[in-house]
């Protein structure tokens, strides 16, 4: 029987050298749902890939002193990487600066243009100069750029619009028709009532302000502008606009396009409209997740709530990390991030519930009866309890997985294990091995235990591959896959000898001392030193590098009132330094300023968060005054 065929696409990312937890999160729960469905039988192809054209990318590698593609190229092998740390199991990795990509976006532009569905018109919209940023009237923040408070310009500029007005009345009918299209379902109705209906204004879909992007190849002025680029990516992939276009026709439309809850409205009312123009069919089911959050607030760099992913997968595991990250964000809300609670998790349900449930089991079977235990099929009323309650796991985890709900899905597989772990308890093996004349009872309890944790792992594989293979390994089973998911598809185990630690403990107390030992330094490195100092030569003295720095950014430090966080380009890179300057000072009042910062100061960690420099001021008792160097360039030496 021919499979049913599964496309699954995560985001495309942008390239980055700091991508956080946060963005692992999407790509997990899709590498969850492409194990599953696969296990399951599906045909499954599942994309992910980066989106490397725009300004900021121009922007980012002209202060980095190169040209976009070479800048693209370093730092998209540390998505890949990242994903392959995360065991992620992608079909197809695409880049928008593929030639393919680049070729089809180039037809699919010209064939809407020829069609009247693109126009040249005129982009009316606000314009942040030192940001190089467009923003509409709704993105403004108090009138200022969203991004950096900055004051904006009106600016006009040619540009290609996509008719989103065509389409309106098709989509908000078809959306009608099929409210399964938006998950979850509150979302829908957002779109629709607070987007769609009120009416859609033409999309500008090409730039002439900046060149890193797809040329429009009758109109060389003009880059075809993110959205349209990005988008496509999701039929480019599969050669749609090639000369081999049978993926597409295989696998096109995608059963499911999983986004973030900020990106949902592109993939919602843009995408099909996109799609409707080029005559294709539309996605089954877009699902915009929750974001991870820290205490309510945004993951980033600046903020210090931040570490690479690789630092947790390293020192607790990948599937500690996988775990947390399926289990802790409910359905389509926002999830909370810690460390703590990851270290916490990965110890009460990986390592004690499941790890030791299988490092108890193994070791009585070895114990008891050197390794082999068959089964007897001979059951009490606790056995049939516990053989129902895993042979019932099977539909809800797939009523679960088909819905998207996959916290839910994966608390099921621990339900189940905990229900496993009280029939130790019920049965009490280590009684029954005292006792000669409850050999047969004591075989079939091993034999259930090893059974139910079979059947679990199958579910588990989804979810913390690593893991389960090693759980299989120590019951030395074949019996791997959901057509032997049925209680008893297994005759007898031969167990290994030794079975080795699933999950270490992590000592959370010896976690917290440490945790708390590193902030307690930082709090002394950062005291102030009031002394006189001593007589320094000419020679030490330029031992000192000091640069003038443009602050682009600013915001108050997490955990300290009179600390601000600023990220200064000095020129050849950005620094973020972190400066008691909050008395005097608002994040706004330091924005667009040139500052002097000392930039060969070794970077230190201030009330956890890194700086890499210091800012130089005057202070005397009415307060601090930064000094400002209007004329000057960043970059430029100071001595
Ligand atoms: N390039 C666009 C997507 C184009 S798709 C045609 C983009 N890229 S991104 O790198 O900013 O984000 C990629 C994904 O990471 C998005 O789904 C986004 O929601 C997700 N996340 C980024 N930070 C996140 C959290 N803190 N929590 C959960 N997901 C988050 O947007």
């Amino acid at each position: 029987m021919e499979k049913k065929k599964y496309y699954l696409t995560t985001p495309i990312y942008y390239p980055s050298d700091n991508f956080h937890i946060g963005h692992c999160y999407t790509t997990v729960i899709a590498d969850t749902l492409a194990r599953y469905k696969r296990a399951k039988g599906f045909d499954v192809f599942f994309l992910t890939g980066t989106d490397e054209h725009g300004q900021k990318i121009e922007e980012r590698a002209k202060l980095a002193g190169t040209d976009p593609k070479s800048f693209v190229d370093k730092i998209v092998a540390n998505a890949q990487d990242l994903w392959s740390s995360l065991g992620i199991t992608y079909d197809k990795f695409i880049r928008t600066t593929d030639e393919y990509h680049v070729k089809a976006v180039q037809k699919m532009f010209r064939d809407l243009y020829e069609k009247g569905d693109i126009y040249k018109g005129e982009y009316e919209g606000w314009y942040c100069t030192p940001d190089e940023s467009f923003w509409t009237d709704s993105q403004l923040v108090d009138g200022k750029c969203p991004e950096c408070g900055r004051e904006v310009k009106k600016v006009k500029e040619e540009s290609y619009f996509l008719r989103l007005s065509n389409y309106q009345k098709q989509l908000e009918e078809y959306l009608e028709s099929h409210p399964e299209l938006m998950q979850p379902e509150s979302r829908y109705k957002e779109m629709l009532n607070n987007f769609l209906k009120p009416g859609l204004q033409d999309l500008s879909v090409s730039r002439t302000s900046f060149k890193w992007g797809i040329p429009v190849d009758f109109d060389p002025d003009h880059v075809i502008y993110v959205w349209m680029d990005a988008l496509s990516n999701y039929i480019t992939a599969l050669g749609y606009n090639s000369d081999d276009d049978s993926l597409f026709q295989k696998y096109w439309p995608a059963e499911l396009h999983l986004v973030g809850k900020e990106i949902f409205r592109f993939h919602t009312l843009i995408w099909p409209i996109m799609l409707m123009a080029l005559d294709l069919p539309l996605p089954k089911q877009v699902y915009g997740h929750g974001w991870l959050v820290v205490d309510g607030g945004k993951i980033s760099k600046s903020l210090g709530n931040y570490k690479d992913p690789r630092v947790y997968i390293n020192d607790y595991g990948v599937d500690a990390v996988r775990y947390y990250l399926l289990s802790e964000v409910p359905f389509g809300n926002d999830g909370n991030f810690s460390e703590k609670l990851l270290v916490e998790r990965s110890n009460s349900d990986l390592a004690n519930v499941l790890g030791n449930l299988v490092n108890r089991t193994v070791s009585m079977t070895n114990k008891y009866f050197g390794g082999t235990v068959t089964n007897t099929k001979v059951h009490e009323t606790v056995d049939e309890d516990l053989i129902r309650t895993v042979n019932e796991l099977n539909a809800k985890v797939e009523a679960k997985m088909d819905t998207l709900h996959v916290d839910a899905a994966i608390a099921e597989i621990f339900n189940v294990l905990k229900r496993t772990n009280r029939y130790v308890d019920e049965t009490t093996p280590w009684v029954l091995g005292k006792d000669e004349s409850k050999q047969d009872r004591l075989q079939t309890v091993l034999f259930n235990l090893l059974e139910a944790i079979r059947v679990c792992t199958i579910q588990l594989e989804a979810f913390i591959p690593k893991s389960a293979q090693a759980i299989f390994d120590q019951l030395q089973t074949d019996a791997r896959t959901f057509d032997t998911v049925a209680f008893g598809s297994v005759d007898s185990y031969t167990v290994v000898e030794k079975p080795s630690i699933l999950f270490a403990r992590i000592d959370e107390k010896e976690l917290e001392e440490k945790w708390a030992k590193e902030a307690a330094a930082v709090e002394e490195t950062t005291e102030e030193v009031q002394e006189t100092k001593p007589e320094i030569t000419f020679d030490d003295f330029m031992k000192t590098e000091m640069k003038v720095g443009l602050i682009e950014a600013c915001e108050k430090h997490p955990k300290a009132d009179k600390l601000l966080v600023s990220q200064i380009n000095i020129g050849t890179e950005t620094r973020q330094v972190v400066s008691g300057i909050a008395p005097d000072y608002t994040p706004e009042d330091m924005i667009g300023k040139k500052v002097i910062v000392v930039t060969n100061l070794k970077p230190a960690k201030i009330r956890g968060v890194e700086s890499q420099g210091m800012i130089l001021v005057g202070e005397d008792a009415n307060g601090i005054e930064v000094v400002n160097l209007k004329s000057m360039e960043p970059g430029a030496t100071v001595r």
